[in-house]
Order: structure tokens, then sequence, then C-alpha cells
């Protein structure tokens, strides 16, 4: 009969040496099954002496004590290994940027919003708000143009009914009663600009009756218009993010200031694009002039003692131009495709520093 010893001794290298979960069954039942090796050795004790059946009992289970430690040991192992290869192949990198299937995007007006406001920040502008709902003073009488002025007539007003004081109020047909209400709130000097919607009851390819500007304001004790020049030739190089910028002003004519211009930018069509900046043909992108003395005294400041500029520009007239838009009205359609296509990722945030677009 093979000695004992040596038959475990086989088992344990066995478990030693097996590849698979299965093959560590195979080889539990081959010694431990019900017709297992050992059990069988088991079943011979009951023809042996007392004597011999106990020295002969405990030796067969302290080997099959040990040979099943093995297969336990063995199997925790194999166990392990499986799942370390599984945790290998699913490995997840959370360093990763975000996925590129992007579900929202920045609209084109917000992004251009955000831009702006970037650019003037860095120039020391504040931001300033007033009321989509205005009233006839804050939009025109404030800013110089009286109740029977021709001027009511460049803007195509919706008129709403009456307040409290029965005093008619407007849907703002600009940005500029914010100069107003932005000087009635503080002392000089003042340095803001302001953005939102504006109404005009006007809709065709180029125009929308509701679309968005951005005003400027800057009154001090000195400010003159080549101030004007400079800040609004920097707003251009860092918007359009150009080195250099063709610019002209051409007299103009806007009640709220004296003089006025509008700002035409320097452009060149090729086939297919655009090109800002440079070229032989203009395009209009803002009005802007030296704060009518009537508007200053309006908010009861000394026009003897502060003077300064303002402008207005159509945000939506410089998105289009910046990204290559050719179409107004696809701006308000809502359409996923449209925001898909011309949308920004939204954790971009536009800076001077870590770039504006993209
Ligand atoms: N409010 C003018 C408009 O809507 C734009 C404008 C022109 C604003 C000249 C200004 C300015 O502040 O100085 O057409």
């Amino acid at each position: 009969m093979t000695d004992l010893a040596d038959i475990e001794a086989g088992y344990l290298k066995a478990i030693e040496g097996a590849g698979s979960l299965q093959e560590l069954e195979d080889i539990r039942v081959r010694a431990m099954g019900k017709k297992g090796e050992l059990s069988l050795m088991m079943r011979e004790l009951g023809r042996m002496d007392p004597e011999a059946r106990k020295l002969r009992g405990q030796a067969l289970n302290d080997a099959k004590d040990r040979i099943a430690a093995a297969l336990n040991t063995r199997r925790d192992a194999m166990e392990m290994e499986a799942l370390n290869a599984r945790l290998e192949t699913e490995r997840v990198d959370v360093t990763l940027p975000v996925m590129p299937e992007r579900q929202g995007s920045i609209h084109p007006i917000s992004q251009v919003m955000d831009e702006v406001a970037a650019i003037f920040g860095a120039m020391g502008f504040k931001m300033a708000e007033g009321p989509d709902i205005e009233d006839d003073f804050h939009n025109f009488s404030a800013l110089n143009i009286p109740p029977a002025h021709p001027a009511r007539q460049m803007q195509d007003t919706f008129y709403l009914g009456g307040g409290d004081s029965g005093e008619p109020r407007v849907l703002r047909t600009h940005t500029s009663p914010v100069q107003i209400r932005a000087m009635e709130a503080g002392a000089p000097p003042f340095r803001v600009i302001s953005m939102g919607r504006v109404y005009r009851s006007d809709w065709d390819q180029t125009h929308t009756p509701m679309f968005h500007q951005v005003e400027g304001l800057v009154i001090d004790r000195d400010t003159h218009m080549g101030h004007l020049k400079g800040c609004l030739e920097s707003f251009a190089k860092a918007f359009f993010e150009i080195d250099s910028v063709k610019m002209r002003f051409r007299p103009s004519y806007f009640p709220f200031t004296e003089p006025s211009a509008e700002v035409d930018i320097g452009c060149r069509r090729d086939k297919t694009s655009l090109i800002i900046g440079e070229g032989n043909d203009w395009l209009e992108i803002l009005g802007c002039g030296m704060v009518h003395p009537n508007v200053i005294s309006a908010v009861g400041l000394d026009p003897a003692e502060y003077q300064g500029f303002a402008f207005g520009m159509g945000i939506d007239r410089i998105a289009m131009l910046k990204y290559g838009i050719a179409d107004l009205r696809g701006f308000f359609d809502a359409d996923c495709r449209w925001l898909g296509h011309y949308g920004f990722d939204a954790l971009d945030v536009p800076t001077l520093t870590g770039g504006l677009s993209r």
C-alpha cells in the first residue's frame, strides 16, 4: 500500500499545479469525494483492530484537513487573480476629460456676452442693469429725445399701457436707458457696460423684433474722443482675436451724443469666408459719440464739469460676424441641430488670458 504521506504529497503537488477552479474541484473529488481515494481508505478502518484504527483514523483525518486547507488557499488565490484581471480590463481613468458627446451647449449670444464682459471687465468697466420694460423718461426723454422729437420715429417702439402714473411704458428699444439708470444710481466717474434684450417692431432677414445690445458709458472730467477711439479699437482687436484692425469713424446722428459717429471695421470677402480687420470693404458694427450735455443735465450733473463717451453695439450682429453665422433668424429658432453646430462647450469660460473662444 502506498504510504499515506506520499498520497498526501501527491495531492498537495497537484493542487499547487492546478490551472483552473475546475481542476481544483476535480482534485477535491478524487481525494475526498464519495468515492475519493481518502474516503475509500476511511471505509477500510472498520476492519482494523481498535488500537490501529485510532492511529490510522487520526492520520487520515489530519491528511484530509491539510488537503482541504490547501484547496481553499489555492481557490482564494485563483479568485483574487481573476478579480485583479477583471479590474485591469475595466480600469477607469478618472483624470480623463469629460466625455466628448455633449448634450448641452452655450448659445452663441451667451458666449459673445461672456466674451464682451471679459474684455470690458479687463478694461475696468462695471456691469450695470436696467429693466426690459422701461418708462418713457429713461428710454427717450432723458436721452434727449423729447415727446415730439422726430428721433422717436427712428425706432419702431412697442408701446405698453401706462403705469400707475399714467406715463406710457415701452419695451426698451435700446440699452441706452441703462446709461441714465447707472448715472442716477451713483456718482461720477462712471465706467459701465450693460447688455441685454431690446425690442423693435421689425421683422425680416436682418431684423428680429427682439435682439441684443451692449451699451458702454464713460463719464469723467477729461474724457475725450481719443479715449473713445482707443477703447473701441482695443475692444475690436480683442473680440475678433486679431493683432491689428482697420477702423473708420463716420459722422452720424444720435440725439444723445454730440458729435456722433458710426464705426465701421475693415473687411475682405474671399470665396468662402469673411476676413475681419483688413481689406477694402467696410462693416458697420456700432454707434457712438460724446454724451450730449442735455443727457448729463438730465441726471443732475453739470455738463460744464463732466463729459464722456457712450457707444451701443448689436450683440447678434458681432456674433454673426465673428462666427460666420449668415442668418439672424437661426439665433431664435431653438433648433438643436443649429445649436449643436454653432454652440460652445459649457465648461469653456471665455477669458483674455485663457482664450476667448474655443
Ligand atoms: N442706442 C443706439 C441704437 O440703438 C445705439 C447707440 C448709438 C448707443 C450711439 C450709444 C451711442 O450709446 O452713443 O441704435
